[in-house]
């Protein structure tokens, strides 16, 4: 594999060295569409919130500060994701109002209905089956809970579909394909937003 093949790869599931220097840029490289989706949460005040695919972490901490209140978990399948994320909330999982554990979204080890708000920050590309995984967010979801998903990419941009060329088993969604799935797996009242002159997405519904 071609060391910029093997780099991006790390996107998907952060390995090595290699992978710590993608986690590293993730934290700041998505901090901007984070806020952005973040910004789109105004009227509910969530107790509990859980972040899939967490990468390094940087977006539950986010949530934690937005929210004094409440209480988070951030789960990624990347051991190395786990070990940054920890790092970098260590204040906060020492406060006692942040457990970041290895997992994998299409079979969680959490239990039914504890989540008000769940959260996908540039990582369902990755997912295996969207439906059943979505399915998997409605579950741990308290009824009335929101799952927000936001992504850099709306399925159609240039750079995206380039990727996903080169990444292996990355696929880039449309806000219709996500809206699908999410009406699949239960979900309802879905809004979606397209940011004003980037591809960005976000996508927010109701359980
Ligand atoms: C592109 S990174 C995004 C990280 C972070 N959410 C952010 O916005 O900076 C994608 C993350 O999703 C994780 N991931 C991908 N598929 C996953 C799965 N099936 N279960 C749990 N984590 C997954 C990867 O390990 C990686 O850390």
């Amino acid at each position: 594999m071609g060391l910029f093949k093997n780099y991006v790869s790390q996107t998907r599931k952060p390995e090595g060295r290699l992978g710590m220097m993608m986690l590293n840029g993730m934290n700041s490289g998505h901090a901007k569409m984070a806020d952005w989706g973040l910004s789109h949460l105004k009227t509910i005040a969530p107790k509990t919130i859980v972040d899939l695919g967490c990468g390094g972490g940087r977006n539950i901490g986010e949530q934690l500060k937005k929210y004094p209140d409440a209480k988070g978990t951030a789960i990624d399948y990347s051991e190395l994701s786990v070990e940054k994320a920890t790092e970098y909330n260590k204040e906060f999982i020492t406060a006692g109002r942040l457990v970041i554990k290895q997992g994998n979204v299409s079979a969680l080890e959490l239990p039914d209905s504890i989540y008000d708000l769940a959260t996908a920050f540039e990582t369902i590309y990755f997912w295996p089956g969207l439906e059943k995984c979505f399915a998997e967010v409605a579950r741990i979801l308290k009824d009335g809970g929101y799952f927000m998903i936001v992504n850099e990419s709306d399925g159609k941009d240039a750079a995206s579909l380039k990727f996903e060329k080169i990444i292996d088993g990355m696929k880039c969604y449309t806000v219709e394909q996500i809206s699908d799935a999410l009406s699949a797996a239960g979900f309802s009242r879905i809004k979606t937003d397209h940011h004003k002159s980037k591809p960005w997405i976000t996508v927010l519904a109701k359980k």
